[in-house]
């Protein structure tokens, strides 16, 4: 495999500490074929996986044009092995059958962003940093948050905090942000965190900030988190062959409950991790981010035969 778009001679500068890389490098021990990994990021993964298995080829994608920057040029040294193209999850499916891959031998999912995308203030997605309300994975194309938020109803927007981010004072923190938008003072993200404050106060619960599950409901509506995971999922069952391995790391429960309800589809998927895997104190000691990582690998099975059907 080789890509498309011309190498850099500099490295683009790219920070993120790739989660349990060893638990996902020992699901793939049995990998065969082309491995899709659908969340490129700083390709720390992607490149684990072809070190320890010469057996594989990797197809990764990421909706972030920065993030296909610097995979690609992180991978360049595993040359035809290794690919990166720009697509979300549910744009999968279309680039394969361009690429005539068929069937494939594992597909990996790192869900959320990146410590890139979160540190970078022109993104929008960090409370702690000033810029404008974006939020966007890709900043080339779909709503920003701000226009997200301008959209929808204060009814709407509270039900997209209840739901995505588990907030119970939803009601109270849509109503403070669209006060907040009508009167002129929502245009960055300190504005959006003090509007949730006039809501909700300062306090920190369990040192997090007040501001933290209403950033993560946004980011997650504006980005279709959930439903690019769900086309993902479905993608995975009738991508892999039979005996092709599934690994998704998720760090949000939404997200974690889609991907038990898939993998415990009997018929479908033996599960390799019945309860999910978390990280190691060691690793949790070294990288805060691993302490909400919840990883599930499961095989697909082969289908089924009825019964009387020819084998032949
Ligand atoms: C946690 S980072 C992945 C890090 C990577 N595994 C590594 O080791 O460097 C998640 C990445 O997935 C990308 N991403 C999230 N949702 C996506 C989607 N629906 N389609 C494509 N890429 C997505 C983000 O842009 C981000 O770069």
């Amino acid at each position: 495999m080789t890509n498309s778009a011309p190498m850099l001679e500099t490295p683009p500068s790219f920070h993120h500490v790739s989660v349990m890389v060893e638990e996902i490098t020992r699901a793939f021990a049995t990998a065969q074929g082309v491995v899709v990994d659908a969340t490129a990021g700083g390709a720390g993964h992607t490149s684990a996986l072809l070190a320890a298995h010469p057996g594989i080829s990797l197809l990764a994608f990421d909706r972030d044009p920065r993030a296909v920057e610097a995979a690609r040029h992180r991978l360049r040294p595993f040359g035809a092995r290794a690919r990166v193209e720009q697509a979300v999850f549910s744009e999968i499916p279309e680039r394969l059958e361009a690429l005539g891959i068929g069937s494939l031998g594992g597909v990996l999912a790192d869900l959320g962003v990146s410590s890139e995308q979160l540190a970078d203030a022109e993104r929008g997605m960090s409370f702690r940093l000033e810029g404008p309300l974006d939020m966007r994975m890709d900043p080339t194309r779909g709503e920003t948050a701000l226009e997200l938020i301008a959209r929808l109803s204060q009814d709407e927007l509270a039900d997209v905090i209840y739901e995505l981010g588990e907030e119970r004072a939803s009601r109270r923190i849509a109503r403070c942000i669209k006060q907040a938008l009508a009167s002129g003072e929502l245009e960055t993200t300190l504005d959006l965190r003090r509007a949730v404050v006039r809501a909700v106060g300062p306090r920190r619960i369990g040192g997090v900030d007040p501001a933290t599950r209403t950033f993560q409901a946004l980011r997650m509506k504006v980005n279709g988190e959930l439903e690019e995971l769900r086309s993902l999922l479905a993608f995975a069952r009738v991508r892999l062959a039979p005996g092709g391995i599934a690994a998704i790391i998720s760090f949000h429960s939404l997200e974690d409950r889609l991907v038990k309800r898939e993998f415990s589809q009997r018929d479908l998927w033996e599960r390799i991790t019945p309860k999910p895997l978390t990280a190691s104190a060691e690793e949790l000691e070294r990288n805060p981010r691993s302490r909400s990582a919840k990883l599930r690998v499961a095989r697909r099975r082969a289908p089924v035969r009825p019964e009387g059907a020819d084998a032949t």
